[in-house]
């Protein structure tokens, strides 16, 4: 595949509507594979994915590097520490050495903005956006997509609750733009210190009364994002103050809301364990949505139909048979 045709997932603005449709029925076809005794097709032999990571990652990088074995593709992992960045290697010179493998695809994570833009003009592969600092992480938008339609079995008008640090969280961003995009109705819910000024912009509407959740049929709960907060940077008086007004505890909710949550969670700040570990929680589906999701885009990226064209992998099971 040369460069002229090649695509990429480095946000929720290099889709559109039929895009995702098409990715989340995609997804759906998958979980026949994944619930197999043999739970791989031959879809991507041959094929090489690349998984970059220089964040910390548990989800995406497991699930990434799962769904490209599932579809029988060779995959390479490489973890920032430990590698030969710890030596200096800048991030050009480490995607030109990867890009020597010639790999079909490479999934980035970095905590910098843009990195996966320059992994694009860098090498010769797709390139999936797996989380620039707090930029975008469209494959996270995707899989809770999935998961909330699996779950109500709808999206047009759901009534989603983003709550807490949307100022430095890049699945606010994926969230809000996808979100929108399929037609639910987003309210941001937190102290106005972590909501970004204009926001509304985005057609999502701004809340800085935790009351406000109760209107949703979807609580999306955000980790406070230390890690993008400079040294001394105090958002919130204290971490308990915090968890007091803002954490999502049993009371918060009423009956027939879910929860959900991108992980890692902060039990006792952000959720509270009961809430975490209830029905109401969508959190370990989240995590099973993001292997066929993830599934999915390496599929989509590597076969680029038609945009708008509905793909039913269940008609196609037969025709891969086992790997
Ligand atoms: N949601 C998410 O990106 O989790 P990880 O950081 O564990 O990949």
């Amino acid at each position: 595949m040369g460069i002229a045709t090649r695509r990429h997932l480095l946000g929720m603005g290099d889709l559109d509507p039929a895009d995702v449709e098409r990715i989340l029925e995609t997804a759906a076809g998958f979980e026949d594979v994944v619930e197999r005794d043999v739970k791989k097709v031959p879809t991507l032999r041959g094929r090489t994915v690349v998984n970059l990571f220089y964040e910390s990652s548990t989800r995406t990088s497991s699930s990434f590097e799962l769904a490209a074995k599932r579809l029988s593709a060779d995959t390479v992992s490489v973890k920032a520490a430990g590698s030969s960045v710890d030596k200096g290697e800048s991030l050009k010179d480490t995607i030109r050495t990867l890009n020597a493998y010639r790999p079909n695809i490479i999934v980035i994570r970095h905590p910098h903005i843009g990195a996966a833009q320059l992994t694009a003009r860098w090498s010769d592969a797709h390139v999936v956006n797996a989380g620039d600092g707090k930029h975008q992480h469209p494959t996270q938008c995707l899989l809770d997509l999935y998961a909330i339609r699996k779950r109500l079995g709808r999206l047009r008008d759901v009534k989603v609750a983003i709550v807490g640090d949307v100022l430095h969280s890049r699945v606010a961003r994926s969230n809000i733009e996808g979100f929108r995009m399929m037609g639910l109705d987003v309210t941001l819910v937190g102290p106005p210190a972590l909501i970004p000024p204009g926001i509304e912009a985005t057609g999502a509407r701004v809340a800085d009364d935790p009351a406000a959740m109760a209107e949703a049929d979807v609580v999306y709960v955000l980790r406070m994002q230390h890690e993008r907060m400079e040294p001394g940077q105090n958002f919130v008086p204290t971490l308990r103050e915090y968890a007091r007004v803002w954490g999502v505890s049993g009371r918060r909710l009423r009956p027939g809301q879910i929860v959900m949550h991108p992980g890692p969670m902060n039990r006792g700040v952000e959720i509270a364990p009961d809430v975490a570990d209830s029905g109401a929680s969508l959190v370990e589906h989240q995590v099973e949505a993001g292997l066929v999701v993830r599934m999915a885009v390496l599929y989509d990226l590597m076969t680029r139909p038609t945009i708008g064209e509905v793909i039913d992998l269940r008609e196609r099971t037969g025709e891969w048979g086992a790997a």
